[in-house]
């Protein structure tokens, strides 16, 4: 049943309102004519005087004509409200039915939120698991490359050392060992040991992870990761220019800015490779502008389709063939530059290849 702000059936007809004074004025009028019946008929009836039957009418017209007083003054008030006691009493059933109704419901959501939440809670722990996995394996990789790197850089030094070495030997087996020869050849040897000894440190430094925020100059890990990465792009065939200025500093973690150039340049490297044009050359560009440190990598490699450039961010987004890549390296360097330094990264395609840009 539906109720109204009243508390009235909705639809039903309003209740008929006797006016009072009407109800009176009636009851006047009955109450006369009845007065009249007793004072002038019924002592013809029974015989009796008519002081007697006055007497006995005028009793019953006072408790006739002080009953509507009383049923209008005390006994409808008590009744309507009772009514009333009566609606409201309903009204509160209904209410604290509808109540339990929602307690029920919000009970039912309640727990269904609940089984929700751990399950997001779940898959986001197991997320979270096969995050921590491929990034494990992305180090793995770079490590990989790493060491191939150190193979590359130091096969021609250690050649070098050795060729003196021998020279010295040689020099002595013929007795033409010159004081001024075994100087030059131990200073020469000396000087290539002290380079590898400094690409150690290089490698030996990029490889730790940063425990907290340092001031660094962005110059400083180009550097850095470009003697890492230069023989081995030489290797290839690709020529790296860097062209750097403004001295850009940034507040942040110098290892993982490390980590996404080198991401950057190995995926420009990629492109390369497998696209060979005349021409294969990768641009490393620094500037600072307004205050924001800038960093550009890009190369000659035809660029990124256009339908799948909204995707290469995405965790495991990879074009390559099994093995050759799992698709974290982007979505390492968007998490670093965005996440952990505040920064942005963004990527467009220029005339003849792809151009990455980050702003921290
Ligand atoms: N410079 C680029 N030129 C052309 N395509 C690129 C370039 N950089 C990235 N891509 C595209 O973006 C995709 C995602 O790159 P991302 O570095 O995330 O993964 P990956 O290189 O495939 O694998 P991983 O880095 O984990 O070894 C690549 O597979 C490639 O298709
Ligand atoms: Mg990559």
């Amino acid at each position: 049943m539906e109720l109204s702000a009243t508390g009235r059936e909705i639809g039903s007809e309003p209740p008929r309102v006797v006016s009072p004074i009407r109800l009176i004025v009636s009851l006047m009028v009955v109450l006369f004519l009845a007065e009249a019946l007793v004072m002038f008929v019924l002592p013809l009836i029974f015989h009796t005087s008519i002081a007697f039957v006055d007497n006995f009418a005028d009793s019953v017209l006072l408790v006739l004509i002080s009953a509507p007083f009383i049923w209008f003054w005390v006994a409808r008030p008590l009744h309507s409200s009772a009514r009333e006691v009566e609606r409201l009493n309903t009204a509160l059933a209904e209410r604290a039915a509808e109540l339990q109704q929602q307690n029920v419901q919000l009970q039912r959501t309640y727990a269904e939120l609940q089984t929700e939440t751990t399950a997001r809670q779940q898959a986001m722990e197991e997320l979270r698991e096969k995050q921590q996995l491929l990034i494990q394996q992305s180090r793995m990789a770079a490590m990989g490359e790493m060491l191939g790197n150190i193979a590359h850089q130091w096969r021609q030094p250690l050649n070098v050392v050795g060729v003196k070495v021998q020279e010295i030997g040689f020099s002595h087996r013929h007795g033409e060992l010159s004081k001024e020869l075994l100087d030059a050849n131990i200073s020469s040897a000396m000087g290539v040991l002290q380079h590898l000894s400094q690409t150690i440190t290089v490698f030996q430094n990029y490889n730790v992870p940063d425990k907290e925020k340092s001031l660094f100059k962005v110059e400083q890990v180009i550097a850095d990761t470009v003697q890492i990465l230069e023989e081995s792009l030489k290797n290839s065939g690709i020529s790296l220019e860097v062209e750097t200025g403004g001295e850009p500093q940034i507040n942040g973690y110098p290892n993982e800015f490390g980590q996404v150039l080198m991401n950057l340049i190995l995926n420009a490297k990629d492109a390369l490779q497998e696209r060979q044009p005349g021409d294969p050359r990768i641009v490393v560009r620094s500037w600072s502008e307004e205050g924001r440190a800038m960093v550009t990598i890009s190369d000659n490699g035809g660029g990124i389709n256009e339908e799948i450039m909204a995707k290469i961010f995405d965790p495991f987004f990879t074009t390559k063939a099994l093995g050759k890549g799992t698709g974290v390296g982007l979505f390492l360097a968007k998490t670093i530059i965005e996440k952990n330094m505040g920064g942005c990264i963004s990527v467009r395609n220029t005339a003849d290849g792809a151009e990455f840009r980050i702003e921290v």
